[in-house]
């Protein structure tokens, strides 16, 4: 059991929502960051969409990061080894807290400077798979002039959460209004959600 697992549940049971500092090595942001830097060059980013299936729009008032899904078939060293990640955190998440997650979706995102992702849900209204939603991010030395912070709405106060390098955020998608204030630099992450359905 690892203990940063702990941290993220206990958070999110207290505080509604679960913050770990270092949910990455070192070494597999490193690689990470080199494989999204990659995509990005390589122009195979997309314009993030809003809603599911035939509802989804490119909305760019509302959203205007770029992200790449990540494909359990064609996956490079790296992003392996955060899957073997995500497999044993679902693992220990549904044997702790009995909250039957049956499949995950993840995918890169990239702000490019002056992006933003205004106020929103999670979950979609006619999907109610999404049970959790993860972010990882994946910035070195961010400073705090950079913006980009996640803004999470609670019902009685509003929390602000730096995009730092490693960090994971973790909250239930249904739950939680929040949004990303405009980022001044690039910034990159994974982000994605846990659902009951396969
Ligand atoms: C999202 C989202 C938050 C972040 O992609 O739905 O809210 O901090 N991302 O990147
Ligand atoms: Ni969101």
């Amino acid at each position: 059991m690892r203990r940063d697992f702990e941290s993220i549940i206990d958070g999110y049971l207290d505080k509604r929502v679960g913050v770990v500092n270092d949910f990455l090595s070192s070494k597999l942001s490193f690689d990470l960051i080199g494989n999204l830097k990659l995509l990005y060059g390589e122009e195979k980013l997309r314009t993030a969409g809003i809603g599911n299936g035939e509802n989804t729009a490119i909305e760019q008032s509302i959203r205007n990061d770029k992200i790449f899904w990540l494909d359990k078939n064609e996956l490079k060293e790296s992003e392996t080894a955060f899957f073997e990640l995500i497999d044993a955190f679902v693992l220990y998440l549904n044997r702790t807290c009995f909250t039957g997650i049956k499949s995950y979706e993840y995918h890169y995102a990239l702000y490019e400077k002056g992006a933003f992702y205004k106020k929103h849900m999670d979950q979609f209204k006619t999907d109610h798979g999404r049970a959790f939603s993860m972010i990882i991010y994946l910035n070195e030395d961010w400073v705090k002039g950079n913006g980009g912070e996640l803004k999470i709405y609670k019902k009685t106060e509003v929390q602000l959460i730096s995009p730092e390098n490693r960090k994971c955020v973790f909250f239930k998608s249904d739950e939680l209004p929040h949004e990303v204030l405009v980022s001044n630099k690039s910034r990159m992450s994974i982000t994605g959600w846990l659902k009951t359905t396969s």
